[in-house]
């Protein structure tokens, strides 16, 4: 049974027939110009709608096509990542505005009639065991849902994923590592609805498995042990159903998985809009600037020498993160906080909160009990030349006083700056390590950025107030 929030959500978020149609055309004028490519180009290929709109889980006004040009499968990967993204090109350059993308392999971004839609050369195959690249499982997923997907289910994905973008965990991709649309099929499919997969959410405790097999028994212990085995670090296990041995949930990290049950919980308490509507924090930079008066922030502000793909750019920002935290951990700044935002094109901007900037210009060591002599040895030797001690406490333990190498956390980020700026194409960039005054130029012209500063500095999440009420 669906609630009257989740009634008057659907009524805005449920696709009217103007809009299909709208996008609907705009899908067959990218079709005719491929096809007429490939006519004239004497290739025998099918190109054909992927993705939400092949499966009717699209939400209004989000017109993102995914358009698969299906190759034959007698193609070397290597003639299908060039012939046949040189012909998907070739139409692109006849259709309208368009770019190159990639993820593992090459694909083009179209922009016209009013949709986005990415065109993706793949194979034409008859069986999921004949996969080859990433995106030729995606038309068996298409077909799967197509079968299995009750009608009134589509309109109970567009729920779950209309909830999941508004908390932040929608998306597989790297810069998200939340739920893809697949995956909220599956939910739905497994759970049967918006509120059936809430109703389990609410009560998930990593390692989750979700059983989209609809097996039972041994054979389904049999299949989870080899799963539980392959994917030991997922913290959540859904075996894809047209490929069970591929985790469709491998995405899916921990604090994506705690939001999502978090936000069940207190959704089931109390329904509102806000847990569907994301209302971006209002703040002037005057304002955020005070807020963050007192307290130790920085951010670390690459300008990218060029574009790189969506996804390399995000796992190295991650990895370029994790370093950085690790780092100051290393020499006792307490990170509080860390998040990154990136235009995807000329910036990205790490941000760290510690609990203090600077720390005492002394750090005190409490060494091993005077009982074990092998630790005790190792701790004097260490502590030869300490301001003070090693001295034994009264309770028996070794102490030790020593001067502090990097007082202040921007000195430290400043001097080491090569033992966290690790990723490939970060290595050669000469980062900026400002304080948060420092940000307005990019807050007054950067898009997206004012909106990403004021959660790093606020974190304030609407719809977390009806977690008490
Ligand atoms: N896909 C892909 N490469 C792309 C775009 C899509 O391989 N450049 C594949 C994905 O792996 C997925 C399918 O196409 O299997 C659809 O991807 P996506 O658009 O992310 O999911 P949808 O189900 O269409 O959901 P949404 O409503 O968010 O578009
Ligand atoms: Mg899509």
């Amino acid at each position: 049974m669906r609630g009257e929030v989740e009634e008057e959500v659907l009524e805005k978020i449920r696709p009217l027939p103007e809009e299909r149609e709208r996008v609907w055309e705009a899908y067959l004028n990218i079709r005719s110009a491929l096809e007429n490519v490939l006519r004239e180009r004497g290739v025998e290929a099918e190109v054909t709608l992927q993705g939400s709109f092949a499966k009717d889980t699209w939400i209004s006004g989000e017109r993102d096509l995914d358009v698969f040009v299906l190759f034959p499968s007698s193609w070397s990967i290597n003639e299908l990542k060039t012939r046949g993204f040189a012909l998907i090109l070739e139409a692109a350059e006849k259709i309208g505005e368009y770019s190159v993308n990639y993820a593992e392999h090459p694909y083009v971004v179209i922009r016209a009639g009013g949709v986005k839609a990415d065109v993706v050369p793949a194979y034409k195959l008859h069986d999921p065991s004949e996969v080859r690249t990433a995106v030729d499982r995606t038309i068996f997923h298409t077909n799967y849902i197509n079968n299995v997907l009750k009608p009134h289910q589509r309109d109970e994905v567009r729920l779950l994923k209309k909830f999941m973008k508004a908390i932040g965990v929608y998306g597989a991709e790297v810069k998200v590592r939340g739920f893809s649309g697949y995956l909220c099929e599956l939910l739905v499919l497994t759970y049967g609805g918006f509120r059936g997969v809430l109703e389990e959410a609410r009560n998930w405790r990593p390692q989750v498995i979700v059983n989209t097999l609809g097996l039972t028994g041994r054979e389904l212990e049999e299949r989870l042990s080899i799963l539980r085995e392959k994917y030991r670090d997922s913290v959540m296990i859904a075996p894809d159903p047209v490929d069970w041995r591929r985790n469709a949930a491998a995405s899916v990290s921990l604090k994506s998985l705690s939001t999502l049950s978090l936000a069940a919980q207190c959704y089931l308490k109390n329904p509102s809009l806000s847990f569907f509507f994301k209302e971006h924090l209002e703040a002037s930079f005057n304002e955020l600037v005070n807020a963050a008066e007192g307290r130790c922030m920085l951010f670390i502000v690459f300008n990218l020498s060029k574009a790189l793909p969506s996804e390399v750019l995000w796992g190295e920002i991650h990895r370029v993160r994790d370093r950085l935290c690790k780092l100051a951990e290393n020499f006792e700044f307490k990170v509080i906080h860390s998040d990154a935002w990136s235009d995807e094109e000329s910036i990205a901007v790490i941000g760290i909160e510690a609990a203090e900037c600077d720390l005492s210009k002394y750090r005190f060591s409490v060494g091993p009990r005077y009982t074990s002599i092998e630790r005790v040895e190792n701790f004097i030797r260490k502590h030869l030349n300490a301001a003070s001690g090693p001295w034994i406490s009264p309770n028996g333990r070794l102490l030790a006083l020593s001067g502090r190498r990097y007082g202040s956390l921007k000195d430290l980020l400043e001097s080491r700056a090569g033992e966290y700026i690790v990723a490939p194409d970060f290595k050669i960039l000469k980062p900026e390590i400002s304080e948060i005054t420092e940000l307005e130029p990019i807050y007054n012209s950067v898009k997206g950025f004012r909106e990403w500063l004021a959660e790093f500095v606020l974190r304030k999440y609407a719809w977390m107030t009806s977690c008490i009420q």
